[in-house]
Formats: C-alpha cells, sequence, structure tokens
C-alpha cells in the first residue's frame, strides 16, 4: 500500500494544552485520527511522526524521500514548528531528498510575530496550507494526493 507521511516539530505534542486561544483544544492524538481517517478515505497507509528535534526530522524527511523515490510514498505534510523560521537543514534535507511537501501551520503565521513570517520550508515546498486550524491537516492531505495524480 502507498504511504503518505505526516512531520510534526517540536512543541507540537502539546497540542491542546500550548496557546488553545492560538492552536486550539484538539490534541496530536486528535490530529492522528483526523489524518488517519482522511488517509484511509485517500487509499493510503498513514506514517504519523513528531519530534521536538531537528536531526530526527531530517532523517524522517530522507527516509520518506527514499521511499518516495522507491514509488512507495506520495511524500509528506510537514508542520515544522518553530524549525520553519530557523531550519536550513531541513529546507536541504526536503531539497536533496526530493521530497514532496506540504507545509501546514495551525495558526495563520503571517498574521502572527514577524519572526514567523520567514519559512525555510516554504521555497522548497510544493503547497502551503496555512491558518485553517487542525483542519489544514486534511486539506494538505488531499492537496498532497491530487498533486501526485
Ligand atoms: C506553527 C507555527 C509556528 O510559528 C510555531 O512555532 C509552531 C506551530 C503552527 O502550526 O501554527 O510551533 O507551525
Amino acid at each position: 500500500m502507498t504511504s503518505v507521511y505526516v512531520i510534526n516539530g517540536p512543541n507540537l505534542n502539546l497540542l491542546g494544552t500550548r496557546r488553545p486561544e492560538v492552536y486550539g483544544s484538539t490534541t496530536l492524538a486528535d490530529v492522528e485520527e483526523l489524518c488517519r481517517q482522511e488517509a484511509g478515505k485517500l487509499g493510503l497507509e498513514l506514517e504519523f511522526l513528531q519530534s521536538n528535534h531537528e536531526g530526527q526530522l531530517v532523517d524522517w524527511v530522507q527516509e520518506a524521500g527514499a521511499r518516495v523515490a522507491a514509488g512507495e510514498c506520495i511524500g509528506a505534510v510537514l508542520n515544522a514548528g518553530a524549525y520553519t523560521h530557523t531550519s536550513i537543514a531541513l529546507h536541504d534535507a526536503i531539497e536533496g531528498a526530493s521530497l514532496p511537501v506540504i507545509e501546514v501551520h495551525i495558526s495563520n503565521v503571517h498574521a502572527r510575530e514577524e519572526f514567523r513570517h520567514r519559512s525555510f520550508v516554504s521555497p522548497v515546498a510544493r503547497g502551503i496550507v496555512v491558518g485553517f486550524g487542525v483542519h489544514g491537516y486534511v486539506l494538505a492531505l488531499q492537496g498532497l494526493h491530487q498533486l501526485s495524480r
């Protein structure tokens, strides 16, 4: 079965309790369930991952890229959290692994602090979903599936 990765970066494990006025009260387990249902509808196997560590995210991007190259995976939905705004390593990993990525942010980062306006992921992403709350993950899965057809 073809797979899709959903990769979550730092502090997204705190979803539900961390700044609910910004990120809502849905937990990461709820987001996983949402993604599992959508992936099922799209006929895809879901790999749902979260890490607070930049190098682990780089490893998963490389792993997903290798699976895309092997024809086993359509790409990744990536919410890199704050590493979005800092990580040249993630930028290089996405580019180097030729991984089709849809960048997701729960909040509208462009309506927030200026340091959130810059993304090192966007230039190497196939698409971007911003500001739709956790429903953005579903939209990103649909968009990635559409692009892969
Ligand atoms: C976020 C936005 C980032 O700026 C922030 O550091 C996060 C979450 C979002 O989903 O809105 O951790 O990626």
